[in-house]
């Protein structure tokens, strides 16, 4: 196939950032996407309507002229989150979702939830008003190996959540085991899962064979091979309960290339290629559009975008950098060529 065109995906799973560092990302996730669920992990966090409206007014400000993107806002789950916020974010159009991160987890997490029966109320009334849960599923205990917190996290938080609250629709973020992918494909219809390019893309070879590789450094972290394959036969098999999230994270150089870098991998400048290469490696092209455009919708109770965009195959090198502040940030696969290349809007 030379060309193909789909349905205007939308990204389920981004980080935006704030103030100088927002002008970068937009526009980078604006030019392929007609939407995004826009992560609320600042410093401060956004806990509150009042200030994801707030935030949303930023972004807005750095969309390009001409571009209809939409940023559907989260809130941050505290242990002070009040029950009553969630109806607030039932009644707000914009707000769309809550986010739990357990303390210590992650990028700006510590805010986040130490004890998740502290918010037992708050989940109710989610449940009840049908406000997804977004969830970073990693547990944060010192004594869990890094490379099992997906995996005990599911076990002992995430499988007795599903049980204690069944209304209450669940996207596991970012998942990156084969175990998280049987647990969502056994889970009943209201839990769901996104998936990254760059589990799809990458083992933990590539992080750390030959050399430490910062800029793949990401949380939770690249798995074994036998994992990423599960990711992408589980992507690429049009189950509706798995969609595309880029959990693109920008992080200035100074920030990844130091004696304790930040988590997180760019790549907005070329998300829709990367899940291309992916479905095209596994011959699944013809599922992309359902994991990039179909599922996440259905999921969210969203309409499906009514634009297209094209791909073509063609080889592009990607920058070595992208200004990003006041510095770059390094994308993913900098300096390397891709094979497909995103053609814009279809006429
Ligand atoms: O790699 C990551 N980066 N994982 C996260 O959970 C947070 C994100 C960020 O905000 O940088
Ligand atoms: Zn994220």
């Amino acid at each position: 196939m030379q060309s193909f065109s789909l349905i205007q995906p939308d990204d389920w799973h981004l980080h935006l950032r704030d103030g100088d560092a927002l002008a970068a990302p937009v526009p980078a996730s604006a030019r392929q996407f007609a939407r995004a669920i826009v992560m609320p992990n600042l410093k401060p966090p956004v806990t509150a309507v009042a200030e994801a409206l707030a935030y949303r007014a930023r972004i807005l400000e750095a969309v390009p002229v001409g571009s209809s993107f939409e940023p559907l806002m989260t809130l941050y789950l505290t242990e002070s989150t009040p029950v009553s916020e969630v109806a607030r974010v039932a009644a707000e159009p914009s707000v769309h979702a809550f986010k739990l991160y357990p303390a210590g987890a992650t990028t700006h997490s510590e805010a986040g939830v130490a004890r998740i029966d502290r918010i037992f109320p708050v989940l109710e009334a989610m449940a009840y008003h049908r406000v997804p849960l977004l969830v970073h599923g990693e547990v944060v205990d010192s004594e869990v190996d890094i490379f099992d917190r997906e995996t005990v996290f599911i076990d002992t938080q995430l499988a007795p959540l599903v049980l204690r609250f069944p209304g209450l629709p669940i996207v596991l973020e970012h998942i990156t085991t084969e175990q998280a992918v049987a647990f969502v494909r056994s889970a009943p219809p209201n839990v769901a899962a996104t998936i990254t390019a760059h589990h799809l893309l990458y083992n933990r070879n590539a992080m750390l064979a030959g050399g430490i590789r910062p800029h793949y450094y990401c949380l939770p972290v690249l798995k074994r091979e036998q994992h990423r394959r599960a990711l992408v036969a589980a992507a690429t098999s049009g189950d509706e309960k798995f969609f595309l999230g880029t959990d693109s994270a920008p992080h200035g150089i100074s920030q990844k290339e130091k004696f304790c870098g930040c988590a997180g991998c760019f790549t907005a400048h070329a998300a829709i290629e990367f899940y291309a290469s992916v479905f095209e490696a596994a011959g699944r092209l013809d599922k992309l559009e359902a994991f990039a455009s179909l599922n996440g919708p259905k999921f969210y109770r969203l309409p499906v975008n009514s634009s297209r965009i094209r791909l073509v195959k063609s080889d592009w090198r990607i920058p070595g950098q992208y200004p990003f502040a006041d510095e770059a940030v390094v994308p993913l696969m900098a300096g390397e060529s891709l094979g497909w290349r995103f053609d814009g809007p279809e006429a």
